[in-house]
Order: structure tokens, then C-alpha cells, then sequence
């Protein structure tokens, strides 16, 4: 994955913003809805926040708060920098976070999640929990183009070829395999789920506050 992202680092926006090679594809209200994620998470409070797999910070940018802003890719870094300014850059692993416990009040991911298989998700969960007690994931939408779960081939503006994982998801079954929590985004391309400590467990007994806004939110 590492020399995939790495490669992608130059062309990776175009596919947020419509451009090179995303520009002949039928995207219906994808503008829309990438306007509407980043309100909501403008809107979240302000926190200090570590962004895992941050990409090149086109997400980064709208958070509110004290931001560290963690990727393995030098080459996402460096945009990533350009772009948040103000945010702390760490080079690093995702699945190996050398964080104290609670250094954080929250972490957020974007699109990192969907390429975890089951054993490095339990892993990366266990890590972001430790670390802080919310949890944000941002991440794709179940679509009738896509499995569930797949291997794809991905092809980059030099040609090259890749085999990458990916999951794409009904938003309340995202929630429910956090351990509970609340849907902040559940739209065509995307979702976005907030997960606290003190959801854990408590969705799977239909008893959690949360399941309420979870069952309606944002359709
Ligand atoms: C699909 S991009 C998501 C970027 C950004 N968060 C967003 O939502 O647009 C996935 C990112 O995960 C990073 N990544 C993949 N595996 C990683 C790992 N083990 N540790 C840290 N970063 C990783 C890649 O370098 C890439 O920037």
C-alpha cells in the first residue's frame, strides 16, 4: 500500500475534485456530498485530534482544533503540509502508533479504514482507542457498483497497476462494528461515524442513545 499512496500522492485530489483522470466519471451529487462532509466536519468541535492516514490533508484542513496529521507516505506529507499549515506532520504507521494512552480527545480517519483486512482492523482499533475516547471514521459508501468487500486493480496516470483492498459501507453496520456509535453522514459516497468509549458495546444491546440517531440520521 505504501508504494501505491506514494505514487498516487500527486494525482490523489483529482479524484475529490472531478479533475484528470475522474473527469469523465458519472459521479451523480458527489460535489454536493463532498461539500456536505466537510461541513460536518467543520462542524465537529474542536479537539486535539490525530488524523490517521492523512493523505494530503483535504480532509485534515477541516477539522477544528489542535491536528496531528500522521501518514506513511512522504510524498502525502509533503501536500498534506503545504495544505495545514498549522498541523503537527508525523511520518508513521498507522498500525503501529507509538502515542501515550489518551494523548488525543479524538481520532479521525479517513478512506483507511475500508483497506484494513479483519485482523489489522481489530489491531488499528484497539490502537485508536487507547489513544483517545472518540473515534471518527470518514470512509465510502455502500453502492450497487461495488461488493461489500474487494480486491480492485487500480490504475494510476502513469500507468502503473496496483491490487488494493477495499470495503464500502452501510453506515449503521459501520457503526455497530466500531462497537456503537453515531452517524454523523450517511449519503451515496460516503459515510462518516462517531464512535466514543462509552458507546462500546452498548449498540449491541439496542440499549445505546445513539441507536436512535443512528437508525435515522442523515437519509
Ligand atoms: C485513501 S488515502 C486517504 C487519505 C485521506 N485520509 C482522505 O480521506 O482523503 C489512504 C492513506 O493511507 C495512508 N496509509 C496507508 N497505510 C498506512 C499505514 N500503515 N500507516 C500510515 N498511513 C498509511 C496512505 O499513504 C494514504 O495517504
Amino acid at each position: 500500500m505504501k508504494e501505491y499512496y506514494d505514487t498516487r500522492a500527486p494525482e490523489y485530489d483529482d479524484w475529490y475534485l472531478g479533475v484528470g483522470a475522474f473527469t469523465e466519471r458519472n459521479r451523480p451529487g458527489w460535489d454536493e456530498e463532498v461539500r456536505e462532509l466537510i461541513r460536518t466536519l467543520g462542524a465537529l468541535p474542536a479537539a486535539r485530534t490525530l488524523d490517521v492516514a492523512c493523505g494530503t490533508g483535504f480532509l485534515t484542513q477541516h477539522l477544528r482544533g489542535d491536528i496531528t496529521a500522521l501518514d506513511q507516505s512522504e510524498r502525502m506529507l509533503a501536500i498534506a503540509g503545504e495544505r495545514v499549515q498549522s498541523a503537527t506532520l508525523v511520518q508513521g504507521d498507522a498500525l503501529d502508533l507509538e502515542f501515550r494512552a489518551n494523548s488525543f480527545e479524538r481520532v479521525f480517519t479517513g478512506h483507511f479504514y475500508s483497506h484494513l483486512q479483519a485482523p489489522v482492523r481489530e489491531r488499528f482499533l484497539g490502537q485508536a482507542r487507547r489513544i483517545a475516547p472518540e473515534l471518527v471514521v470518514v470512509d465510502a459508501a455502500s453502492r450497487p457498483d461495488h461488493e461489500c468487500e474487494e480486491w480492485q486493480t487500480r490504475v494510476l496516470n502513469d500507468g502503473s497497476r496496483f491490487e488494493v483492498y477495499k470495503r464500502y459501507f452501510d453506515p449503521a453496520d459501520l457503526a455497530r462494528e466500531l462497537g456503537g456509535g453515531t452517524v454523523l453522514h450517511a449519503g451515496s459516497w460516503f459515510v462518516a461515524v462517531r464512535s466514543r468509549r462509552e458507546d462500546l458495546g452498548v449498540s449491541a444491546t439496542g440499549r445505546s442513545p445513539s441507536t436512535t440517531a443512528l437508525d435515522g440520521a442523515g437519509r
